[in-house]
């Protein structure tokens, strides 16, 4: 029989930087009350200079691995989901494992904007259902005020900075991620895009004068399409298995917009009580905000084990999905001798040897070769 997939870790991390709605004012043409009567957003955390999306990422991590009792080197593999990552290649993934020490995993980035913590969640679920793998660490992740032009107010109201992250293990009984579903559109690729720096339209003199390095957004259009979605994403999750909403203990959607979430749980016909919402402290943190909320969620006590609950998100793409789980919460017995602030020290000292060993290996290959 395929193992399940069972969530046993999470952390979150959040710059201490807040950027509160008054403080935007000052600098646009905006209010407090506009923004929040049309987000619900009161304030959001900006990453200082020397956080990144890779060290926010760590940061969850170690406290998704502390909490599972799981050490870096038992992880097989690791998805950094974001729109922001450190470079377009290497992976932030690999940056990730290196600072992490996981040695054993493989790694790589994922891209399907405020979906993507949904799709890294169903791509490791079914890694670790084909028995495959083990052990699983994803990431959401993101510093998007690093690309979005802090003079438009249709944007940078929005967005803010963070990271959360969940660790996933094969156990037999039933349990974990037990439904998905997972949609994209790219007809509606347009309506959120960060126009420059790829292969289309690759960096230029004119793309900086143009702020083609920007977020641009049809906020309307976008709002449309996720209020339509969140609820049919959701619907058809429990469906999947033969339940109904009342089954449902708590949906934890995608933190973009209060009156998004307001009309997809008017659809859904359920209560407020029953949603996870905390876009009013974090602003859109993107693919990181599922499980940042989750962690709210959990330190709330809003979760217990064998609670449904249901993941749900839309992003740019346009890309959307939903996941059910039953949840399983902490491993009773999980070590708590493990220390993964520790492996991050013995993961330093291991790159270096690493790169060092690497340097001698090209110095003796220069020596038996004749330059290419
Ligand atoms: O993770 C996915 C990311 N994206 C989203 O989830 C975005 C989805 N869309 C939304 O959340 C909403 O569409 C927004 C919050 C972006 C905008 O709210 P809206 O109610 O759709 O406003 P709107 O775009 O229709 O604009 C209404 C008015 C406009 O003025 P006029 O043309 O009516 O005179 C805008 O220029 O509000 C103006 N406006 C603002 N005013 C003050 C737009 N942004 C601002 C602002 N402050 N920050």
């Amino acid at each position: 029989m395929s193992p399940y997939a069972h969530i046993t870790g999470w952390g979150m991390a959040v710059p201490e930087h807040i950027l509160t709605n008054d403080d935007l004012a000052q600098r646009i043409d905006t209010s407090d009350e506009w923004i929040t009567s049309r987000t619900g957003i009161h304030q959001r955390h900006i990453a200082s200079r020397d956080q990144t999306t890779a060290s926010l990422a760590v940061q969850a991590s170690i406290h998704a691995l502390e909490s599972a009792g799981l050490s870096p080197g038992e992880l097989d593999l690791i998805i950094v989901s974001t729109s922001s990552p450190e470079y377009l290649f290497p992976a932030t993934a690999c940056l990730v494992q290196d600072r992490l020490g996981a040695s054993k995993a493989g790694a790589f980035d994922l891209l399907a904007a405020c979906s993507g913590f949904i799709y890294a969640l169903i791509i490791s679920t079914q890694s670790i259902r084909s028995g495959d793998i083990q052990n699983a660490l994803i990431i959401g992740s993101e510093t998007l005020s690093r690309m979005v032009n802090w003079k438009d107010r249709n944007t940078s109201v929005l967005f803010g900075d963070g990271a959360g992250a969940f660790v996933l293990q094969a156990q037999e009984e039933r349990g974990g991620i037990i439904s998905s579903v997972m949609r994209s559109d790219g007809s509606g690729g347009d309506l959120l895009i960060l126009p420059a720096g790829g292969s289309a339209m690759p960096a230029s003199p004119e793309t900086v004068l143009n702020h083609q390095h920007y977020v641009q957004m049809n906020g309307r259009e976008v709002f449309r399409f996720a209020s339509r979605v969140m609820a049919q994403a959701t619907e058809e999750v429990v469906k999947k298995v033969q339940l109904t909403m009342d089954d449902v203990h708590l949906v934890i959607p995608h933190q973009a917009n209060q009156r998004i979430i307001e009309s997809a749980l008017k659809s859904l016909n359920l209560p407020i009580e029953r949603c996870m919402i905390n876009l009013d402290r974090y602003g859109n943190t993107s693919t990181a905000s599922i499980p940042i909320a989750t962690c709210e969620a959990i330190q709330q006590g809003r979760l217990k084990p064998g609670d449904n609950v249901v993941f749900v998100g839309f992003g740019a793409g346009l890309t959307w999905g939903a996941a059910l789980a039953v949840w399983s919460g902490l491993i009773p017995g999980a070590p708590k001798h493990v220390l993964p602030l520790h492996f991050k020290l013995y993961a330093r000292l291991q790159s270096i040897i690493r790169r060092f060993l690497r340097h001698i290996d090209a110095l003796i290959w220069g020596r038996h070769n004749p330059p290419i």
